[in-house]
């Protein structure tokens, strides 16, 4: 269940429907799947998902990805771990930045924060989520990444082009992640 944390006003959101209206009013597709598919799973530490990681975190929510992939034209995705062994990639993607197409994340394990621009250049807030939630942020909107405080967060990313996507640096000297 995400939550949301308004920096400026100070506001937090724990109520789904709240969250979701939230989202829906600064133009975030959000929406939950059954958490828990990956319950007992033990992987390998290691910096990266093994291919047999990947295939099975793929296939525990296939249908899902499927569904959504038809309905919003998604063509690729793949699964992917952000964790403490991997810091070059957290400082990466902890600074502000924007990309030329959507950003659209699945959570299967961990948790993580995309602190993300007010729709209206005004300011920050904070999209906390968990196992289960499912979220897409629209093309050129500035956001940053940050780890949960379990560390880790084993991702499924949905592409309507090829895997991957270039970052463009963001310029706002106030920012703090
Ligand atoms: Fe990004």
């Amino acid at each position: 269940m995400a939550i949301v944390l308004v920096r400026e006003a100070g506001i937090r959101l724990e109520d789904e429907r709240q969250v979701a209206d939230f989202c829906r009013r600064q133009d975030i597709y959000y929406e939950r799947w059954d958490a828990d598919r990956l319950a007992g799973w033990e992987r390998d530490p290691g910096p990266k998902l093994s291919e047999s990681e990947q295939a099975r975190i793929i296939s525990a929510y296939e249908e899902e990805i499927k569904r959504l992939a038809e309905r919003r034209a998604y063509l690729n995705w793949d699964a992917v771990l952000m964790s403490d062994a991997a810091p070059e990639l957290l400082a990466k993607f902890g600074t502000l930045h924007t990309h030329h197409e959507e950003e659209v994340r699945v959570l299967a394990d961990g948790g993580f924060a995309f602190v993300i621009r007010n729709v209206n250049g005004d300011g920050y807030f904070e999209l906390h989520v968990e196992e289960g939630d499912v979220f897409a942020l629209p093309a050129n909107r500035p956001h940053a990444f940050k780890l949960g405080p379990q560390r880790k967060a084993v991702v499924v990313r949905l592409f309507s082009g090829e895997i991957g996507s270039v970052m463009h640096p963001f310029d706002d000297p106030s920012f703090e992640l």
